[in-house]
């Protein structure tokens, strides 16, 4: 297959086969290692909320596939004396870069530079609405962990309202066939859902039904006003509690996209268990970041990569 977008900013506008294609990409690099022509440019990590996992993961990925990397940060930049998204990117481009990993507090920010650069665009995280390299670097932990993700039961619990990792994930899950359900507080449930993403009430009979447990990240940061009563009774009621690891089959799989709440979303032993798969999650992140770069830099340099 032949590559021609230059951005990646939702995995809802994806065809199944583009998802097919980085996700088999970044399964290439993780085997092989990079052994394609490098890529002779630079890529600025435009970081306007914090991150760990994302940023670091998209420098050491750019580095691997021979790009520079210009990290930018909000409070360190002319950005803190009002400087705009655009204006802030223009200047940057103008120094000579092609493409921009963009995280914003803002719904829609990418798709706002998109139109605004020439250069590429890949969205690290935009508001509560997407955050598609966490879908993938997701998609691809379950599928190396079960096998295929066709049919494979996959339950996100908590904050599915607020939750941009849940937005791409049930996106991501459909497109590869899976069967995502939700489960969570009545005040962290959006009113609608993708067809086919079934709601699930009672967590002991979703825990039981599901091969992956997906855990979201409680986001006190965005809900505006409280939506549960206290981080302890969530814990109880929607957490993996270490009562409900203790009861967890062998074969059912741990996942969270970080940065984790220990004693609210998890027990601290449930993030450890033998059954977590976060720490291969975002290891996974790197080798997606990588097939992300190569593709839509790639794209915006040469006009379009071959994949296969
Ligand atoms: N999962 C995730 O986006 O983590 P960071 O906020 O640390 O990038």
């Amino acid at each position: 297959m032949r590559w021609r977008r230059k951005h990646l900013l939702g995995i809802a506008e994806l065809e199944p086969h583009e998802l097919g294609c980085l996700l088999g990409l970044a399964a290439e690099f993780k085997r092989d290692g990079f052994r394609r022509p490098p890529l002779k440019a630079t890529v600025a990590n435009l970081f306007y909320e914090p991150s760990t996992r994302t940023a670091n993961s998209f420098a050491l990925a750019a580095r691997n596939i021979g790009l520079n990397v210009l990290n930018f940060s909000k409070s360190a930049s002319s950005a803190a004396k009002g400087e705009t998204l655009i204006d802030t990117a223009r200047n940057i481009e103008a120094m000579g870069v092609a493409g921009f990993v963009l995280r914003h507090s803002a719904s829609g920010a990418p798709w706002l530079l998109a139109r605004n650069v020439n250069g590429a665009v890949a969205n690290a995280g935009d508001g509560c609405h997407e955050h598609p390299t966490q879908c993938l670097l997701d998609l691809l932990t379950m599928r190396e962990a079960k096998g295929a993700l066709e049919g494979l039961k996959v339950l996100i619990i908590g904050d599915v309202k607020h939750s941009r990792v849940a937005r791409s994930l049930m996106h991501g899950l459909l497109k590869s066939r899976a069967q995502p359900a939700v489960c969570g507080p009545a005040s962290m449930m959006p009113r609608t859902l993708p067809v086919d993403v079934a709601r699930m009430p009672d967590i002991e009979r979703a825990i039981e039904w599901a091969e992956v447990l997906y855990f979201l990240r409680v986001q006190l940061e965005r809900q505006g006003r409280p939506l549960i009563g206290s981080l302890a009774e969530y814990h109880e009621f929607y957490g993996l509690t270490n009562e409900r690891l203790a009861r967890l089959a062998a074969d059912k799989w741990i996942m969270h996209p970080g940065p984790v709440n220990r004693g609210v979303e998890l027990a601290a032993a449930a993030a450890d268990a033998r059954q977590s798969l976060i720490l291969k999650q975002v290891a996974n992140g790197v080798y997606v970041r990588m097939a992300v770069l190569y593709l839509v830099v790639g794209a915006a340099l040469l006009g379009e990569i071959a994949v296969d």
